[in-house]
This record gives structure tokens, C-alpha cells and sequence, in this order.
């Protein structure tokens, strides 16, 4: 039986934006399989539901066909083993990021010792952009072309500015 390289690439997502869609694209030339997984985290308020989100994700990866993007409500580790998924992708930006990753790595490699996570370098024209900074542009009426694709601009700025 084939083998299949399995990673997952998790996170709030809320909502997906150019910086998140450069590590997804890259990461699925990397492996097999990769799923993008939305999840909670407990620290955030969200303003699009889970499916919200899944449903944004898959509009702006439908041109990768090893992607496929779930919502997963539960610890990642154990979702990793569920699946038998061998890596989990995240993105740095910055110094800023990196505590909190690597608490987030050594927790995920404790629950779950089979799956490692890899970090992938953001593109340099994305080290500033983050979902809750399109989210305070969009409500203030500025123009977030250049940060979510066009596919789901308009969701974004609808739902932001009621
Ligand atoms: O995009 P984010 O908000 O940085 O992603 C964080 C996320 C959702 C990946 C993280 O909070 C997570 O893995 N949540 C699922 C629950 C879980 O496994 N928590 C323990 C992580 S150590």
C-alpha cells in the first residue's frame, strides 16, 4: 500500500488573507496531502463561524487539488493522529510569533509525538499583514484589496462593517 505524506496546516483563519494563502500554497508542493484546518483558539473572538471560514478557504485554494479544508473542533494533536497526519505547517512573521509557536509546537510534540511541526518563513511582503489588521482596515472603509483575494473581499467587508 502507498504511503501518503500527510501534513496539516491549522489556525483561526478569521479570516484567511494573502499571508496564510502563500503558506498553503507553498506547503502543498511540499507534501502529498495537506489540510487546512480551522480551529479555535480559546484567546480570540471570532467574527465568521467555523464554516464560514472552511467555506472562504476552499473558494481560494480550488486551483490546489491536494488541499482540502476541514474544521476540526478539538486538540490538534489528536486531530494529527486521527488522520495520521506527519507534519503541521505554520507561518512566521516575526520574533513576535515565535514564542508562541514554539509553546504551541513543544505542546502539540507532547501530545502527540509522531507529528512535527515545521515553520515556514513568510513571504517578506506579508510580514505585517494579519487577519485582525484586515478586519480593523476593512471596519474602517479602507481598502483591503491587497490583503484577501478578490473571491472573498466583498463577504469580508459586508460582514465587518454591519
Ligand atoms: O491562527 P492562530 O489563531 O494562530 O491558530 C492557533 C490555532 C487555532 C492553530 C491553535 O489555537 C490550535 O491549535 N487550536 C486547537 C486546539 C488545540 O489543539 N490547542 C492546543 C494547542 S497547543
Amino acid at each position: 500500500m502507498k504511503h501518503t505524506v500527510t501534513a496539516i496546516c491549522p489556525g483561526s483563519f478569521d479570516p484567511v488573507t494573502y499571508g496564510h494563502l502563500d503558506i498553503v500554497t507553498r506547503a502543498s508542493k511540499m507534501f502529498e496531502r495537506l489540510i487546512v484546518v480551522v480551529a479555535s483558539n480559546s484567546s480570540k473572538k471570532s467574527s465568521f463561524t467555523p464554516e464560514e471560514r472552511v467555506e472562504m478557504i476552499k473558494k481560494c485554494t480550488a486551483d490546489l487539488p491536494n488541499v482540502e479544508v476541514v474544521h476540526y473542533e478539538g486538540l490538534l494533536a489528536d486531530y494529527a493522529a486521527e488522520i495520521g497526519a506527519t507534519a503541521i505547517v505554520k507561518g512566521l512573521r516575526a520574533m513576535s510569533d515565535f514564542e508562541y509557536e514554539f509553546q504551541m509546537a513543544l505542546t502539540n510534540k507532547k501530545l502527540n509525538p509522531n507529528v512535527e511541526t515545521l515553520f515556514l518563513t513568510t513571504a517578506a511582503e506579508n510580514m505585517y499583514l494579519s487577519s485582525s489588521m484586515v478586519k480593523q482596515i476593512a471596519k474602517m472603509g479602507g481598502d483591503i484589496e491587497s490583503f484577501v483575494p478578490d473571491f472573498i473581499r466583498q463577504d469580508i467587508i459586508d460582514r465587518i462593517k454591519k
